[in-house]
């Protein structure tokens, strides 16, 4: 229909309407911010991911310099790190951090302001799933709690303050944080895994009482299972001797959206969105990537023959 309505609208609308009714058609998102048309949508932004060495941060470091920004891979992981920075290309570089440690963040942020001059964007991704075993809360080991802690919140909390000290100033930025499904209903991860995402979308919309009124933006994203060498890694304990490719199939399989399943790319875009222009007024807000998991739970009706 929209493009019947497009066509009839050839032959009499002024020609920049036309364009606009195309790029709806078409679904580039339209929008009318200039940068999305031209799927360029963060040139001239700088950006820090933490994490970005692997998995999500690796995928939305690539997508930030697909849309002109500059990215400064932050990951504790100093033999990969800088590889994956090389294979992105020159936007791309690595400084070796630990979020755990609030000096190595305090270090990041300001080596990227010593050489660019700001910081745009902050995505705080860097996690950990922590022990699978003990499943039991009763037998919970206190120091590895902590440990999941310091990196899963303790870090996040580190890059929102050390961003928000260079973005205050100015008025302006974007911070991001990844949660997880397991953020939203219990009983998907670990308890320290789970508590620890529970708390990033809390401490969202803390920052975001703050910050909102000072010009600076803060969301998360709370993607679904997707078979990044973490998830594998952890699923694949419950499965000894499947091969990687196996175990991804197991994951992909975990969801409930017919026809897709989540991938690392639709949460590169759910961030690019959400650090852009085009999210101007969203702030404190949980972006759910989950192709409909968390929204319900099905009733467990008895069969027939189960009914006494
Ligand atoms: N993969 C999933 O299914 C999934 C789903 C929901 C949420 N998440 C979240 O997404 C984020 C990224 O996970 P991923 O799946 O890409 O995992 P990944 O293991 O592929 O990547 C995580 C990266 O974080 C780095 N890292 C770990 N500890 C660090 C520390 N202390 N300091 C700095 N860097 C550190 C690792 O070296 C690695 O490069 C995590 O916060 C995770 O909880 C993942």
């Amino acid at each position: 229909m929209l493009r019947s309505l497009a066509r009839g609208l050839q032959l009499v609308a002024p020609v920049a309407f036309r364009k606009r009714v195309a790029s709806f058609s078409t679904g580039d998102g339209g929008g009318g911010a200039g940068g999305a048309a031209s799927g360029r949508r963060l040139v001239g932004k700088v950006a820090l991911i933490t994490g970005g060495a692997s998995g999500l941060g690796k995928a939305t470091a690539h997508e930030f310099i697909q849309n002109g920004a500059q990215v400064i891979i932050a990951d504790i992981d100093s033999e990969l790190g800088p590889q994956v920075a090389q294979s992105l290309g020159p936007s791309a570089y690595f400084v070796p951090c630990d979020v755990a440690d609030e000096a190595q963040v305090a270090d990041a942020v300001d080596a990227v302001v010593t050489r660019h001059g700001k910081l745009d964007i902050m995505y705080n991704n860097a996690g950990v799933t922590g022990p699978v075993y003990p499943p039991s809360i009763s037998d919970l080991d206190l120091d590895k709690f902590d440990e999941v802690m310091r990196i899963n919140v303790r870090g996040v909390v580190a890059g929102i303050k050390h961003a928000a000290r260079v973005m205050l100033p100015i008025a302006s930025g974007s911070i991001l944080c990844t949660s997880s499904i397991s953020g939203i209903m219990a009983g998907l991860g670990p308890h320290p895994y789970t508590i620890s995402k529970f708390a990033i979308p809390g401490l969202v919309k803390s920052a975001a009482a703050e910050l909102c009124r000072h010009g600076v933006r803060i969301n998360c994203i709370s993607p679904a299972p997707i078979p990044t060498p973490m998830s594998v890694s952890q699923i694949a304990q419950f499965y000894p001797g499947l091969t990687r490719e196996q175990v991804a199939g197991i994951i992909n399989r975990l969801g409930e959206l017919k026809g897709a399943h989540c991938e690392d790319a639709d949460v590169a875009k759910a961030a690019l969105y959400l650090a852009s222009d085009e999210a101007k007024y969203v702030t404190g807000h949980n972006l759910v990537v989950d192709g409909g998991f968390t929204c319900f739970k099905n009733l467990s009706f008895p069969s027939q023959d189960q009914v006494v």
